[in-house]
């Protein structure tokens, strides 16, 4: 269980170059105290991160699920309110909130002197693996992106939304925010210069999740990266370069079976099964349901499957992985979504 590991902080630091908020500008940017339009709304999608080999690289938007972003401006500084279904245990400081982390790195680099009242309604399980707290930041970046007319390349706005993960990881990472923003399949190419790259999924795929009742501490990614290992042999990074080629090539040529075939990781999987109560039971039942392929999402405790729906329906594989929980003792909900497009603009 997550609660079993006092190591956080993490030492696994990777990935995100922030750089760029500090040079100087070469694009018009607000630095009046006006903001360009008042108020702006986005939602964002969640996300399903690593698919097994990608950590930190692989992400997939879906449809599941989302969190909106009320922003407007403001007199004074960044102010957050949270708020929806899933606003429980949701820290309203700006300081601890993904949302509130990226409110601050924009305006106090960009864009001095205006403040922001936001209000995050959650719709995302929080603390589940499914991309909650990139949501809140992915949806709030592109909102004051908009809203202070910032002109940043969407690659930027990447790198600003993932600074939001400091507030649940400890460390900036963008393989959630990426497919949060561009929707689909995203990875990130390259870490310095930073680029991360979209893709559509094949049309037929689906994903199976099981979404398990188990409590899991604030910085529950930040514990679950700090189990990952400092080394790793070549030959495991040659077993999971291999998966991971295998689901670009999956996803490129729409071959849904070998996206699944490649979700299989040596390194980061092994190090968090034991995080998650009936990890291999359910792993085992997804399989033997028709799934093409199952991973811990993100850094858990949920479960993803990835379902060809020409082939069998993901209810029925989403209903296989809630039965192995139950027999594992742990109670989960069990939902089907397809792919997501990004984040949305949806008033001004
Ligand atoms: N790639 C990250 C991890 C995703 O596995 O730690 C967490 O949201």
């Amino acid at each position: 269980m997550y609660f079993n590991h006092p190591q956080y902080p993490t030492k696994v630091r990777l990935c995100v170059d922030d750089s760029f908020l500090n040079a100087r500008p070469t694009r018009p940017v607000q630095d009046s105290k006006v903001a360009r339009i008042d108020s702006v709304t986005v939602t964002a999608p969640c996300t399903t991160a690593n698919l097994g080999p990608g950590f930190d690289v692989f992400a997939l938007a879906l449809e599941a699920f989302h969190d909106t972003a009320y922003v407007e401006a403001s007199p004074g500084a960044v102010t957050l309110e949270i708020t929806g279904p899933d606003s429980a245990g949701v820290p309203a400081d700006p300081e601890l909130n993904s949302a509130g982390l990226v409110a601050k790195e924009l305006l106090n680099r960009r864009a001095v002197g205006i403040g922001v009242k936001i209000r995050i309604e959650k719709g995302i399980p929080v603390g589940k693996g499914l991309g909650s707290s990139a949501a809140s930041a992915a949806a709030t970046a592109v909102a004051l992106n908009h809203m202070l007319g910032l002109q940043l390349t969407t690659n930027e706005i990447v790198q600003v939304a993932a600074q939001g993960e400091i507030a649940s990881s400890g460390v900036p990472h963008a393989d959630n925010v990426a497919a949060a923003i561009l929707g689909g399949f995203t990875f990130v190419r390259s870490c310095s210069p930073f680029s991360a790259v979209g893709l559509s999924p094949p049309l037929g795929l689906e994903i199976a999740i099981a979404i398990p009742e188990v409590p899991t501490p604030s910085n529950k990614t930040g514990v679950a990266r700090a189990l990952l290992p400092d080394t790793v042999p070549l030959g495991k990074v040659a077993q999971n370069v291999g998966g991971a080629a295998s689901i670009v090539a999956g996803i490129v040529t729409g071959d849904i079976g070998l996206i699944g075939k490649g979700m299989i990781d040596a390194i980061v999987e092994p190090a968090r099964a034991h995080l998650v109560p009936g990890y291999a039971e359910v792993r085992e039942a997804a399989l033997e349901a028709g799934a093409e392929g199952v991973a811990i999402s993100g850094a858990g405790p949920s479960m993803i499957a990835i379902v060809d729906n020409a082939k069998v329906r993901a209810s029925s594989v989403a209903e296989a992985m809630r039965n192995a929980f139950k027999s594992a003792g742990v109670e989960s909900r069990a939902i089907t979504s397809k792919p997501a497009r990004g984040a949305v603009i949806i008033k001004e």
